[in-house]
């Protein structure tokens, strides 16, 4: 049998048996149509995912509301008319034997989308020099927002989406909600560490009563801001144990508001082998004090690095993202005996996508411009 701590070993995520401790980690594409709809482009990228031999794909991230929307091409959730969309992409992954989570996000104040129309995000709060036009929500948007994100997971299982996962990293508008640089509300929504986490509770409950209680939930948590006076880690971490106590099981470890995630992630022009993985300490601190699995992201680019940290105890999945836009069939190459690390160059051009409308190539621009 299998140790528990090798990556080809399956682990069960409430009730979902993945084959391997590998994740795709979401990976917004650009290819929905101006609806939120899922195209004939997003169908072949998540067929090939399918095929890969990833434990679990998690798909891009998929807006709960219209005001929630971040980017142009994004994935929608917000209604039972992209339901037979999302079902094609659930179904393009299992055809391959793959499993599928939708992720789902609101924007909040992060969002290009809004501001390219001259809409200001809603906020928890606003905050005097922040670079997007934004304004605070009402307690009656904000319950809205709480009653959209059940809605969007219980359009995900209808769907046939094996789990859901929140997005609540990346300083969008549930990492906006916990960090007290963006959090400046007084009444029961802000204030304290513990009022400033009521959004990610209430929206866990709400995703537990929407979609059943034997439905997976994973979230992607910013466990901690990088500029002063932001979250703490030890908020970050009795955030993540509330929201496993209100019914999340599993967490993959994040960045949340500030500008460092994109300047250490993808700023960076390389990630050399050697270098531990970004988020590994963070990840390694969460790993005991939560009874459920925790996912390491973020930098990670051979079998050798996944293999040492699980082995030392301090995670129990591995994702990634960059790596698997290169080369979808990864996991598949290194269950094969082929463990040269991914090929992936770290050449960030994937990030392109963010400020242009062109969807993300099923390989990436590298490998596209090679074959041009
Ligand atoms: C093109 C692109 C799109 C991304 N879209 C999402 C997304 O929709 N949701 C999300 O949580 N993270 C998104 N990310 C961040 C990745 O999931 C991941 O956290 C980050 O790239 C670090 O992992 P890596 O080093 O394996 O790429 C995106 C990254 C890239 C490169």
């Amino acid at each position: 049998m299998k140790s528990v701590t090798d990556p080809f070993s399956p682990i069960s995520i409430r009730g979902m048996v993945l084959p391997n401790r590998f994740m795709r980690s979401a990976t917004h594409d650009g290819s929905a149509d101006e609806s939120g709809a899922v195209t004939e482009k997003s169908l072949s990228i998540y067929r090939t995912l399918g095929e890969g031999d990833i434990g679990l794909v998690v798909s891009g991230f998929a807006f709960v509301s219209e005001m929630g929307q971040a980017l142009p091409g994004q994935y929608g959730a917000h209604s039972d008319g992209m339901i037979p969309g999302l079902k094609r992409m659930a179904a393009a992954v299992h055809t391959g034997g793959g499993r599928i989570a939708l992720q789902i996000v609101h924007a909040g104040a992060a969002s290009p989308h809004l501001m390219s129309r001259g809409v200001p995000g809603p906020a928890p709060s606003r905050i005097e020099g922040r670079s997007t036009a934004h304004r605070e929500m009402t307690s009656d948007e904000i319950e809205a927002a709480v009653r959209d994100f059940g809605a969007a997971a219980a359009r995900a299982r209808e769907a046939g989406f094996d789990a859901v996962q929140l997005h609540a990293a990346h300083g969008y508008l549930m990492s906006q909600f916990l960090s007290p640089l963006t959090n400046r509300r007084t009444d029961g929504w802000g204030g304290s560490p513990e009022k400033r986490c009521r959004f990610h509770v209430e929206v866990t409950r709400q995703v537990r009563l929407q979609a059943g209680r034997d439905f997976p939930l994973l979230i992607k948590l910013g466990i901690m801001d990088d500029d002063p006076g932001g979250t703490t880690l030890a908020e970050g971490l009795a955030a993540a144990q509330r929201m496993v106590q209100a019914g999340a099981d599993a967490v993959e470890v994040s960045a949340g508001v500030g500008g460092d995630f994109f300047k250490r992630t993808v700023g960076r022009e390389c990630i050399p082998e050697a270098e531990k993985p970004l988020f590994l300490d963070r990840t390694a601190a969460l790993k005991g004090g939560i009874p459920v699995p925790t996912a390491l992201v973020g930098g990670i680019r051979s079998l050798e690095t996944v293999r040492a940290v699980l082995a030392a105890g301090q995670a129990d999945m591995v994702a990634m993202s960059r790596a698997f836009i290169r080369e979808p069939g990864l996991v598949r190459r290194w269950a094969a005996g082929d463990v040269r690390p991914a090929r992936c160059l770290v050449c960030n051009q994937c990030y392109r996508l963010l400020s242009t409308p062109e969807p993300l190539p099923s390989y990436c621009w590298q490998e596209h411009r090679s074959r041009a």
